[in-house]
């Protein structure tokens, strides 16, 4: 796989990079991860996080530190939709933990799984800012607030649907 960002990302890539003084490029390593995670594929495999280094002139190892620390940067493939439920205090008091349980059981799958038809994947997240509408969820860019079980059912015909569409 010939691992590029497209033009337009590449725009973007010189934008971020031009914010930081001269030699201090590496200082754009997370928003480069973040347009490198969108762009192939939603995960960051080592030839992508390779490519970032080469961009910054750093070396892999640098890259490889900052993805594997970040739960926000997925170093194993994911599903075309990653469900991450908060589950710390404020979220887990007003039951994520029956959310996480619910979603496992209707999907079928354990934390951090993808299902077979690579849809979903479920990744249990820690404190995402949103705690007055806990229970909640990030899905993608935006976030699914006040849980339900109802809730969950819906979301999943949702992006069934969508999926197909
Ligand atoms: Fe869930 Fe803060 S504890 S968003």
């Amino acid at each position: 796989m010939n691992i590029q960002f497209s033009a337009e990302k590449m725009n973007k890539v010189n934008e971020i990079i031009a914010r930081y003084p001269e030699g201090k490029q590496k200082s754009a390593l997370i928003p480069l991860l973040h347009l490198a995670q969108d762009e192939f594929g939603g995960w960051l495999d080592a030839p992508v996080m390779d490519y970032v280094a080469s961009i910054l002139d750093i070396l892999p190892i640098e890259v490889y530190e900052v993805a594997t620390f970040y739960t926000m940067f997925n170093t194993k493939p994911v599903g075309k939709y990653l469900l991450e439920v908060c589950h710390t205090g404020p979220c887990m008091l007003n039951g994520s933990d029956d959310i996480i349980d619910y979603i496992k059981e209707k999907l079928g799958i354990g934390a951090g799984e993808t299902t077979p038809d690579g849809l979903f994947t479920l990744k249990p997240a820690e404190c995402l800012g949103a705690c007055g509408y806990a229970p909640m969820m990030q899905l993608g860019k935006t976030y699914r607030e006040h849980l339900t079980k109802e809730k969950i059912d819906q979301l999943i015909v949702e992006l069934r649907g969508a999926s197909v569409n």
